[in-house]
């Protein structure tokens, strides 16, 4: 059966391991210019993860898919230059933390924003992601939130289409065309 647990109510030494740690830095493959490849991404940010902004589907003790938020300020990533230097040298690394940290503050308008979400290939068509954006959008209302806001990449229609499906509708177009996301947004109700 699957679970949905926060991230941060997990045992200090589930949260250290690597495997969990990488069903989250998968994520965030559209900035691959800025944060590289998978096995990067995981260099980068396995280590910065805010287990209290990640809500995680288990099966047996196995990670099988996540969905991330932010709110005040905070989302799943703790903003850390160290392993960006580590990873490519003093100006690259300096240079690519800034571009990192301006398109996480660009995500500061939105009160609470669902911020991403995967799940594992075998597991998919299961159900898992809609639960996972269902428990999200529960969180938002226990943490007293109104609106829950996201934005999908325009050429993603299968999570359009699983959005739309679980009670978001689309905003209008944005005036700038970069990043290519369309902002959608639905009310912070447990369940619908
Ligand atoms: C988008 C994504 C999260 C969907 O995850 P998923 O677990 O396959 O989603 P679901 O199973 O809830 O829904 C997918 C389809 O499975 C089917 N499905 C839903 N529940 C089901 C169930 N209990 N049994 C069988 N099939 C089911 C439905 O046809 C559903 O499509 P619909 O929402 O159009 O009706 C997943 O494809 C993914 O991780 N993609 C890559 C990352 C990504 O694009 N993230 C979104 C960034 S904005």
């Amino acid at each position: 059966m699957v679970t949905i647990v926060l991230g941060s109510t997990l045992a200090p030494a589930q949260t250290a391991d690597p495997a969990l740690q990488r069903v989250v830095t998968q994520g965030r493959g559209s900035l691959a210019f800025i944060l590289g490849n998978t096995a990067c991404r995981q260099r980068l940010l396995g280590t910065c993860i805010n287990w209290d902004r990640v809500l995680l589907a288990m099966e047996q003790g196995q990670a099988l898919g996540y969905v991330a938020f932010k709110h005040h300020l905070r989302g799943p990533f703790a903003l850390r230059v160290q392993p960006f230097v580590q990873e490519f040298g003093r100006i690259q690394g300096w240079v690519r933390f800034a571009a990192f940290c301006l398109s996480e503050y660009r995500e500061w308008r939105y009160s609470f924003l669902l911020y991403g979400l995967r799940v594992n290939k075998p597991a998919r068509n299961r159900g898992i992601g809609s639960a996972l954006v269902q428990a999200c959008c529960a969180q938002a209302a226990a943490d007293g939130f109104k609106d829950v806001f996201l934005e999908v990449p325009l050429n993603n229609d299968r999570a359009r289409a699983l959005y739309l499906h679980n009670g978001f509708r689309l905003l209008r177009k944005r005036w700038v065309p970069f990043p290519p996301v369309r902002s959608m947004h639905r009310l912070a109700e447990p369940a619908l």
